[in-house]
């Protein structure tokens, strides 16, 4: 236990401090390129920087001993807090946005819906939607890669959550989440408040989403419990849920912000993952051949299942290569609930943590020339997902709170790489002028561009 009281702590004020301007502090810098900025800043003044952002300020952290610190070894002294507050009128208080105990209790009920062995089952589902979307592609057709994949990774999680194939009602739903979304996307970036109450023609907009979003799903969850059916998918194994000592289980409104939850942490972030593979091997086109060669060689022809997976070592490295380089959630919050030290600055309660994976991920101190993509860092530890530096890479964050859905979305990663390759290739089309946007996750600025190509003479893939 730290001492704050020593007088060798020194002062917040006196941590290194990034650039800033009057009244808007380093706002300026993180919107014109936000992930850019936080490398150079990391890069420049160190593992520790004041970041004068908003009323309070950030300190921003990129070393690992201190990120673990943070978010594992003092985890109790740090929380959410009100990070989550601009949406919570929408999204209720599901596991991505909670505190203990009441994020406790949910993540204990949760958790064995998340196991490796859970998410296998999910394979199907995740081929399915693939091949379906892959199928649609044709020889030369050029598509947006970001939307193309986000299309896949909405339908993945739509599939896997309600195992349907896309009915009126659940297009219904869709269209419903993809309206938030929007509202979300715009309201982030003004630098006030709106009230949700105002009737603004975006609030009216966003409250009716969330209705129909309401009544769908409370529609969905009372008939599987009056008709007792099974489906085999998420919200089965959410609804039958229970907390393995007291045998709680999760109430019908807690269920629904869940799903809200999983729907947002885990469709984004996964396409965008896909989106920036297909900008690197477009930028690396002998890693696709290596690719392709892995993906016949292994699967000949059949679709992945989650028992190829780990014998997909290249398609394994090349992933987590992507998330090192680009990492979709490339910043997280916590904020101090007490008092605290680091890195012999004193944190006071109250002060807002943004752990920055852009920034560690980019730290040449930490990856030697981290602008390179070379999936052959993971040579030695091709499956782990923190390839032996835990702290250092933390593209699903760490501690306690680490992403719930990180298997899910390694499977999904891979079985999409993988159908692709059997059936050809995306190419982006001007990879140079691709620049990247951080904001509520990193994403390609204005999408990607890109096109289709065929293979010919191979087998499409099989069923599983
Ligand atoms: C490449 C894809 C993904 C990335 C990069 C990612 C990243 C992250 C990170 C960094 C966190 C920790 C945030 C924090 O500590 O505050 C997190 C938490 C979470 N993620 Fe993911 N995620 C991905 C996919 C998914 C998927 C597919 C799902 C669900 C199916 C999901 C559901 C969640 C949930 C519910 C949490 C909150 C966990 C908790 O606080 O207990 N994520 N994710």
């Amino acid at each position: 236990m730290i001492d704050v009281a020593t007088a060798s702590v020194r002062s917040t004020s006196e941590i290194p401090v990034a650039p800033s301007v009057p009244l808007l502090g380093s706002l300026p810098w993180m919107a014109i390129d936000g992930a850019g900025f936080l490398e150079r800043v990391g890069a420049e003044r160190g593992p520790i920087v004041r970041l004068p952002i908003g009323t309070r300020g950030m300190v921003m952290l990129s070393h690992p001993d201190d990120v673990r610190h943070v978010l594992q070894d003092a985890h109790k002294k740090y929380v959410r807090g009100g990070a989550g507050d601009l949406v919570r009128p929408i999204f209720g208080n599901g596991l991505a946005m909670s505190d203990p105990p009441f994020w406790l209790r949910q993540r204990r009920i949760m958790q064995p819906s998340f196991s490796r062995a859970r998410i296998a089952t999910m394979a199907v589902a995740m081929n399915e939607v693939a091949g379906r979307h892959l199928a649609g592609l044709r020889d030369g057709q050029e598509v947006d890669v970001h939307r193309f994949m986000l299309h896949v990774a909405r339908d993945v999680i739509l599939q896997t959550m309600f195992s349907e194939h896309l009915s009126p009602e659940l297009l219904q739903l869709d269209e419903a989440l993809v309206e938030i979304d929007r509202f979300i996307k715009t309201r982030m970036l003004l630098p006030f408040k709106i009230p949700l109450s105002w009737p603004l023609p975006g609030n009216v907009r966003v409250k009716r989403a969330t209705e129909t979003f309401d009544r769908i799903l409370y529609g969905i969850i009372d008939r599987r419990e009056r008709s007792g059916e099974q489906h085999g998918d998420l919200l089965d194994a959410l609804m039958g849920a229970r907390d393995a000592d007291t045998g709680e289980r999760m109430s019908t409104k807690e269920l629904r912000d869940e799903v809200m939850h999983i729907f947002f942490a885990g469709h984004e972030t996964s396409a965008n993952a896909l989106t920036f593979a297909t900008l690197a091997l477009t930028q690396h086109p002998q890693l696709w051949t290596e690719l392709r060669d892995e993906v016949d060689a292994v699967l000949g022809g059949r679709a992945p299942g989650p028992e190829d997976i780990p014998r997909l070592v290249r398609t394994g490295m090349i992933m987590r290569e992507t998330l090192r380089l680009y990492p979709p959630a490339w910043i997280f919050t916590r904020e101090a609930a007490e008092d605290d030290v680091i890195r012999g600055y004193a944190i006071p309660k109250g002060t807002v943590i943004m752990l920055a994976p852009i920034a560690m991920h980019r730290d040449p101190s930490l990856w030697p020339t981290p602008r390179r993509f070379d999936p052959d860092r993971f040579a030695e530890d091709p499956t782990a997902t923190a390839a032996g530096k835990t702290w250092a890479y933390l593209p699903f964050g760490g501690g306690p709170h680490v992403c719930i859905g990180n298997h899910f979305a390694l499977l999904e990663i891979a079985i999409v790489l993988a159908r692709l390759a059997q059936c050809g290739r995306l190419v982006a089309l001007r990879p140079e002028s691709a620049r990247l946007q951080g904001a509520s996750t990193l994403s390609v600025k204005g999408g990607l561009p890109g096109r289709f190509e065929a293979r010919t003479a191979v087998p499409r893939a099989s069923p599983i």
